[in-house]
This record gives C-alpha cells, structure tokens and sequence, in this order.
C-alpha cells in the first residue's frame, strides 16, 4: 500500500495490491483520473481529457459551465454548472445554495480515518494509510477535507468527508454525501441488493442507462426493501470474472445509491445520506463529518468482490471479544412460543437443548411489562414476574445450572402507546405535532435526538444486563420511521433527526459493548432491514431475516454474502412448516444452510419429531468442525438457484487452500437426469485433495476420492444424485498426500 503525491503533476497515487486509484488537481479542481486494475507512472493528469476541449477556465474562461459540466469530480458540488447529480449542496445564510471547492493542502497519515461518532473501519500504521485532501470554497468559507484510506493488503479504499464551516454565519447542509465516483461508462451494469420483509437482499442486475437510477431509503433505516450497496460491472462479469466495482455504505439510516449516465458516456456513482427530509445546521466553526463509504474494486468478478469485503470487515471493522471466535449454538425462542411461555417452559427448553449440545438460551420478545402479545410495553423494560416468577435471576441461574448461556431480546429504541412511559412521556415519540402520528406494529420511535430519551433507553438495556449473568443481546429494531418530528430540536434543525437518531444508536451501542466487553451483541431489525456495515462495528453478527425456510435463505444468504462475511450472518434451523411460507423441507438441509451463518435454533425442542431431534448433535458437531473454515475462508460462490432455477452451491475455501467445504442444495430434482457437474473453486491446481462427505460416511462412489485441484476446478466433480426436491450435499475436500 501506498500513498504517494507527484508534485510536478499534481497526482495523488493510492495503491493497493491490485488496485490504482488516481486523483489529479487542474486549475484547483480535484478530479477523478483513474480507479482499477494496477497502472505504474504517474502523468495520468491526461485521464482527465482537460486538453481537449472545452479545457480548462484557465485556458478557455468562455466556456467554464461546459467544464464544469463534464470535469470528472471527486467531490461534485451544485449550483456553478455542473448540471449531473451533486454530492454536495448548501443553503448560505442569504439563501444562495453554490459551492466551488479547489484544492488547498494534503496531507498523508500512517492508519486508518477516524469519524467522530461514527463507525469506520480501522487499522493500524501497518495495515493502511490515509490521504486528507483539503479543499475550500472562498465565498462561503466552507472546508471540505475529502478522506481516503487505503489497506496494505486489501483492494478496498475507504472515503468520507469532512465538512467544517469557516465562514462568519451558519449556513445549511442540504445535502452532503460521502462519495463520488466519475468514470467512463465501460457498458456497466448495476447491481443492488433488492427486497421486502422475509426476503431481504435477493440481487438485483440491470444495464445502467442513460439518465439516473438507483436505490435509496427514506425509513429512518437501511431498509427490507432496497440496500444501502450497489456495485458496477462490465456487462459480462460473472462470479470469477470481470471488472467490479463495489461501494459498501458504512451508515443505518436513510440512504441515496445513484448511477448517473450522461451525454458523454460517463457515469457518475453517488452514495451518502439521503438528501430528502436531511438539513444540517452548520454554525460558524461546525463540523459535520459524513459517513464512510468503502471502495471494493475486483477484475475477478463478484467473488473477487466479495474477498475484499469479507477480509476487510472480518479484520478492520468487527471488533470485540467475538470477532475471531466460534459463537456459541444458540437456540431462540421466539418461532417455538412467540409470546406464550413462562420460566418452567423457557427451563424446559433449555434444559432439553443443553442434552443436545446447545450452548446458549435466548429469550426473545415478551418478558417485559404486560407483554403478551406486540400492542403493549415496548418502553417498559421490568421483567414480568407473572412469567418470569423470580424474575431473571432465578430463570439465568436455572439455565446456568445447566451449562449454559443466557442471552435476552430487547428493542430499545420504540415506545408502546399502551405503556407507563408513554403515559409519563408522550413527548418522547417522534411525532409532527398536530398531526396524529401512524403507528407500525401498534408502536412509536423514540425520538432519540434526545440526550434524557437516548439515556433512557441505554439505561433500560444496561440496568437489567447489570441485574444478571447474561451474555448476549439481540437488539431489535421493528419499525420505519415516519412523522418525523422532535419535540425538542428547533425549527430548522428537524431536519436533522433523523441522523440524529442514527448517530444516538451508535453512541447507545458503543457504551452497550464498552460496560460490557465480553457481551456477544446481535443487531435485527424486524429480520434483517438493519444488516450493514455500521452495526457491524458493534455487533459481529446481525440477525439475516426473519425467513428461516431453507429455500428462501439460499437468495438472502447469497445477497448478503456478496458484500458480508458469513461470521455475520445470523442464520437458524426453524421448524416446519416453516413460518413464513409453509414450505417442508428436511431437517438435514435446514442445517446446512443455517451452517453457512451463525448457527443457530429457533424452534420448540420439546416437541419437534425425534428425527429431526436425533439430527441436531450431529449438526453441531458439523458446526464446531467446520466454523473455523466458514468463518474465516474465502467464499466462494459456485452456482445460483436464483438464476438456475434448480440448484444452489458456495464453497468456502480456507487461506492456505488446504481445506474447502462445498455446500450443494438441490433446490428441485430434475427427473431423468445424470450427475450435476460442478467446478469447485479456489484451490490449488497443483495440490491433490481427498473429497468426502462428512455427514454422510454410507455415501459410497463407485469413481475415485483423490483429485487434483485442478481436475477439481476445471473438468469439475459430480455430485451424487439425490431423490426428491429440498435435499442437500456437505463436501468436505482436503489436501493428502499425492
Ligand atoms: C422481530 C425479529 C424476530 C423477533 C420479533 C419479536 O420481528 O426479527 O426475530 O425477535 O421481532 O417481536
């Protein structure tokens, strides 16, 4: 990695492994010159097509809106010219909304960009390095410091920016984002992770056209339906192949994901905050700092992708206790009682799970208050002892006694109508007064813009983990936001409450895992409408979705591997029918996929059928063997039932290429058919591998065991046929002697 500066040129060079990203000043304006693939020298000033036409305002004054207009920008700012999408816009004390940043100053340091009060990835002297590119805008005496850190060992450039204002009198951020990315339009795609409740994150791939398109989110969240990622790539990048470009949103709230294609076959990419229902007070002297988004940039595909990510979040972002350890096997409550249970069914329970194995005994939602069904008591955080006789003491001592861990649900940031705080403070909710606030789920937002509020509700966590010897977490988060009122902030700054009440999260979270380091915390948000790289920062696991069908994960979890780690992804074995669609499948293949996460239960032990039962110490054994590979290999993705229609297949393959473990699910049999071929990846060509089937030692084949990898991953391996739909194949594949 490094960073270096040609003065003569005026070019700024970021590396990284395989990657150059260039930046280039003409006249004071920054502009973008180059991102990819490797280059060496440095006159790339010429990328920038600043001597042709219509130049620069120092060459050809008559024309500078033409320039403007066409320059390409690291940091776009509106009202002088530039007629595409901005990044940046103001409102000045006079009204006036353009800005024109020029370069002043640079400097480069060694480690990673710090946010103030917001998460970031991280990193030592040793692992990265960080350009501050200081520019200003003279009339206003606004001072943009655009942020880039680059990793010794990962393509990934990290971007934020810095805004303070240096003028005389406030003025208005409306809108301010965190990165922009100008550049030939090489006949991209887009690609975005789309979706809805319980089927959060399925890939999105469509060509980028002329004009703007994106995704965005103005719920006060990341979203169930759109996802605050979006990637470009040459039109015939598949998984292994191809220019990809990712841009990964390190933020929880409302965001805006834009490809701009323009009259001269540019395109111009965005990320940020969304600018709608955003406007930030900057007082003479304020700062306001936006959040971080992180370049990922493959030739080789979106599995290339996807390494970047993966080994950046697991190394710079995760941190904590948990962040390199196998986490406990959980079984939850909630899909085995939802509401109905009390301290002898939850012991019950456990009790039966620690026979199997099950490490830890999570009580999720309905424990507090009068809570017996979701219209009551979300504020009202006293357990209640008509369930939970002894309160929590007595039922994590029970649990404890077994052997195992207890873990609690809480969902901090939401207020029932129907609780005694509401009643004390209904105040506290956000809401537009004069209008009657809708509620979702039968339930308010806290308005956390509030320090009292925002106390409260950290206080509400930390008092009952103070009152017990519990180890886990999962704070929820059920509902969007909407009626965006604060009671407390003035007329023009309720523009920025939403941000607030995302920048009060962080600091809630950060103090949660400060007072308790060795808390294991996993974020949700009514599934998974809160899965990003910022809750990652706190939480190294994030609850996938609330669809636990083994059919239906297969699309969530291969959206949300495109961008995230499997150490993250919280992924359980439910009963069936399954919850949320009905579906039946076996018992063994719901494990394998809930192997590809954090594994877990989530179904009535007590009563499913003794098969199924008699399943689960196997598939823990599996776990524990096999976690180490899943959580820290690379993944590997092998073939699509989204875009097949038939089968579904990842691998994770481990650093030194010694070990992988395939995961085929046969989503439908295909009557009357041979053997799927299949062509493994990642591993050594040269090195012999021994193939077997760990859950499975009856498999017996008449064709050899022992390949070398590259009969593996180029004439392929096929896979035993199997009887009926819904069935599912582990391939362990280990380096021998050849
Ligand atoms: C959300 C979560 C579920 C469960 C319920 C409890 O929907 O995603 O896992 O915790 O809330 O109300």
């Amino acid at each position: 990695m490094s960073i270096t500066f040609d003065e003569e040129h005026a070019v700024f060079s970021l590396e990284t492994p395989a990657t150059s990203y260039i930046i280039a000043v003409v006249d004071g304006f920054v502009g973008h010159a180059y991102y990819g693939k490797k280059v060496s020298g440095s006159d790339a000033a010429y990328l920038l097509r600043t001597n042709e036409p219509p130049f620069v305002p120092s060459k050809n004054e008559r024309e500078r809106l033409s320039f403007y207009d066409s320059f390409p920008w690291e940091y776009p700012c509106g009202g002088i010219g530039d007629f595409r999408e901005s990044a940046l816009c103001v409102r000045t004390a006079q009204g006036h909304n353009a800005v024109c940043l020029r370069y002043v100053s640079h400097s480069i340091t060694p480690g990673a960009a710090e946010l103030e009060g917001l998460p970031a990835v991280t990193g030592t002297a040793g692992d990265c390095a960080t350009l501050s590119l200081l520019c200003r805008d003279d009339v206003t005496g606004l001072e943009v410091t655009l942020l880039y850190t680059v990793y010794e060992h990962i393509d990934a450039v990290a971007r934020a920016v810095r805004i303070v204002n240096n003028g005389t009198e406030p003025l208005y951020l409306t809108k301010a984002l965190s990165a922009a990315f100008d550049t030939d339009n090489r006949d991209f795609d887009l690609v975005t992770l789309h979706g809805s409740w319980a089927r959060e994150r399925h890939i999105c791939r469509r060509p980028v056209m002329p004009g703007t398109q994106g995704v965005c989110s103005v719920r006060g969240e990341d979203s169930h339906q759109e996802h605050p990622f979006m990637a470009v790539c040459a039109h015939n990048a598949d998984d292994d192949s191809g220019d990809v470009y990712g841009f990964s949103f390190v933020y929880s709230g409302n965001f805006t994901a834009v490809a701009q294609a323009d009259q001269f076959g540019s395109v111009r990419l965005l990320m940020g905050i969304n600018p709608e229902s955003f406007c930030w007070k900057l007082e003479a002297g304020g700062c306001f700092t936006c959040p971080q988004v992180v370049l990922a940039c493959s030739s080789e595909g979106f599995n290339g992708m996807s390494h970047i990510y993966h080994d950046l979040y697991r190394a710079h972002l995760i941190r904590g206790e948990y962040k390199d350890k196998m986490r406990p096997v959980l079984i939850n409550n909630w899909e085995a009682t939802y509401f109905n249970f009390d301290t002898d069914k939850l012991v019950s329970i456990a009790k039966e799970a620690a026979e199997d194995g099950i490490e830890m005994l999570v009580m999720d939602d309905g424990w507090f208050g009068k809570r017996n069904s979701d219209d009551c008591s979300l504020g009202d955080w006293n357990v209640n002892e008509a369930k939970l006789p002894g309160g929590l003491s007595r039922l994590v001592s029970e649990v404890n006694k077994l052997g195992m861990k207890f873990g609690i649900w809480f969902e901090p940031e939401m207020i029932s109508p129907d609780s005694s705080l509401y009643r004390a403070h209904p105040d506290w909710a956000i809401a537009v007064p004069g209008r009657t606030a809708g509620l979702s789920r039968c339930q308010y937002v806290l308005d956390l813009s509030r320090p009292e509020v925002e106390a409260y509700a950290y206080n509400s966590v930390a008092s009952v983990l103070r009152s017990a010897n519990i180890e886990y977490v999962k704070w929820d988060m059920n509902r969007q936001l909407a009626d965006i009122g604060s009671a407390s902030l003035p007329p023009d700054r309720q523009g920025e409450l939403f941000h607030r009440y995302v920048l009060a999260v962080y600091r809630m979270q950060e103090r949660l895992i400060t007072e308790f380091p060795h808390l294991l915390l996993e974020n949700c948000s009514g599934g998974g409408a809160r899965f990003d790289p910022a809750m990652l920062y706190y939480s190294p696991q994030i609850w996938c979705s609330d669809d636990t069908d083994a059919v239906e994960r297969l699309a969530i979890q291969e959206g949300t591997a495109l961008v995230y780690p499997l150490s993250s992804m919280g992924a359980h074995v439910s009963t069936c029918p399954n919850h949320a669609c009905g579906r039946i499948t076996p018992f063994k293949t719901r494990g394998y996929v809930a192997l590809a996460g954090t594994f877990g239960y989530e179904l009535d032990i007590t009563k499913i059928p003794a098969e199924d039962r008699s399943l689960i110490p196997g598939q823990i054994a599996l776990y524990k063997k096999f976690n180490a590979l899943v959580r820290t290999g690379d993944y590997y993705r092998v073939a699509s039932y989204s875009r097949n229609n038939e089968y579904d297949c990842w691998e994770c393959v481990n650093k030194d290429k010694s070990e992988a473990l395939v995961t085929f699910v046969q989503v439908l049999n295909n009557p009357n058919y041979h053997s799927r071929k299949i062509c493994f990846k990642g591993l050594d060509p040269d090195k012999t591998y021994a193939v077997s089937y760990p859950d499975d030692e009856q498999e017996k084949r008449s064709m050899p065991s022992v390949f070398t990898g590259s009969m593996l991953m180029n004439a392929g391996y096929t896979i035993p046929r199997m009887w009926g739909d819904f069935q599912a194949k582990l391939i362990y594949i280990r380096e021998t002697e050849s």
